[in-house]
This record gives structure tokens, C-alpha cells and sequence, in this order.
């Protein structure tokens, strides 16, 4: 059984999923709001998978016989200045959530809770790749100035995101 340090820091991450959910879901819409489709999907692929990582801890919490719960969180900003400072907003938070993540493999190595380590390794793995995907379209974002032709080619690649759920074991 899970420890109720461990149990509520999970919860807590729960949470912060979600947070995130909406945060991407607002941005989706913000982009819809400004013509560009492309990164709308891009965001709501982003958000499905923020889901698909709050439902994935909510999951262990109770395959660990914890009390898995549902806790309030803010609601996220709706309008934004410009493409880059969404991006931009974007990675800062990611990088937000990688602290966290670090944060509960510290506490699951305090708690000498082995399980909860191996688990959040998957974590750990996924803030790699979405810090890196996220810099990537910074990158494009500030390598295409000005250029509306290049902010459209760079729409049209983010418009073929598909979401891929992660693998439904806790493992
Ligand atoms: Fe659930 Fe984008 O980290």
C-alpha cells in the first residue's frame, strides 16, 4: 500500500494534469480564435494527452489501494499576445511540471517507495520529450521572423499531430 505522503503528493500531480489539460485546451481555443488550426490541433493533442497523464496517475494511486481524488485547480489564462508567447508560455510550464515530476522521485526515494520510482520514470521520460518537442517549434517560431508564408507551413505540420495514447499499465 502506498504511503499518504506519497499518496497525496499523487494526488496533487492529479491535479496539476488536469491544470494543464485546460491550460492547452484555452490555448487550442486561442489559436482557433486567430486562424491558425494547425496549432489548435497541435494544443489539443496536447491536452488529450495532459488527460491521458492525469488518468494514468489516477490509475497507480488506485492500484496502489490509495484513495485516488479529484482536487480544484485554477482556471487557466485565455488570451495571449502572439504565437511565440503561447510557445513560449508553453515551455516555461512544461519545464514547471518536470520540477514536479523531479519532486515526487524525490519523495518516492525518501519513502524508499520503489514502486512509485519505476513509475515515474515513464514521467521523467515524457517532460524529456515534451520539453524537447516544444523548443523545437520555438526554434521554427523564431527562425521564420516575420514571415506569414513560413508561420503557415509551420501550421500545416503542426495540423498533422495525432494523439497516441500511452500504454494503459502503470508500467
Ligand atoms: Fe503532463 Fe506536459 O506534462
Amino acid at each position: 500500500m502506498i504511503s499518504k505522503k506519497m499518496e497525496d503528493a499523487l494526488n496533487n500531480q492529479v491535479a496539476a494534469e488536469y491544470y494543464s489539460a485546460h491550460l492547452y485546451l484555452a490555448m487550442s481555443a486561442y489559436f482557433e480564435s486567430v486562424d491558425l488550426p494547425g496549432f489548435a490541433n497541435w494544443m489539443r493533442i496536447q491536452y488529450q494527452e495532459e488527460m491521458s497523464h492525469a488518468e494514468k496517475l489516477f490509475d497507480y494511486i488506485i492500484e496502489r489501494d490509495g484513495r485516488a481524488l479529484l482536487k480544484a485547480f485554477d482556471a487557466p489564462q485565455a488570451e495571449w499576445k502572439s504565437t511565440l508567447e503561447v510557445i513560449e508560455e508553453t515551455y516555461r510550464h512544461e519545464q514547471k511540471v518536470t520540477g514536479l515530476i523531479n519532486d515526487l522521485t524525490d519523495l518516492a526515494i525518501s519513502e524508499k517507495d520503489h514502486a512509485s520510482q519505476i513509475f515515474l520514470q515513464w514521467f521523467v521520460n515524457e517532460q524529456v520529450e515534451e520539453e524537447a518537442s516544444v523548443k523545437s517549434i520555438i526554434q521554427q517560431l523564431k527562425l521564420l521572423g516575420d514571415s506569414k508564408a513560413g508561420l503557415f507551413q509551420i501550421d500545416r505540420e503542426l495540423g498533422q499531430r495525432v494523439f497516441t495514447p500511452p500504454a494503459t499499465t502503470t508500467a
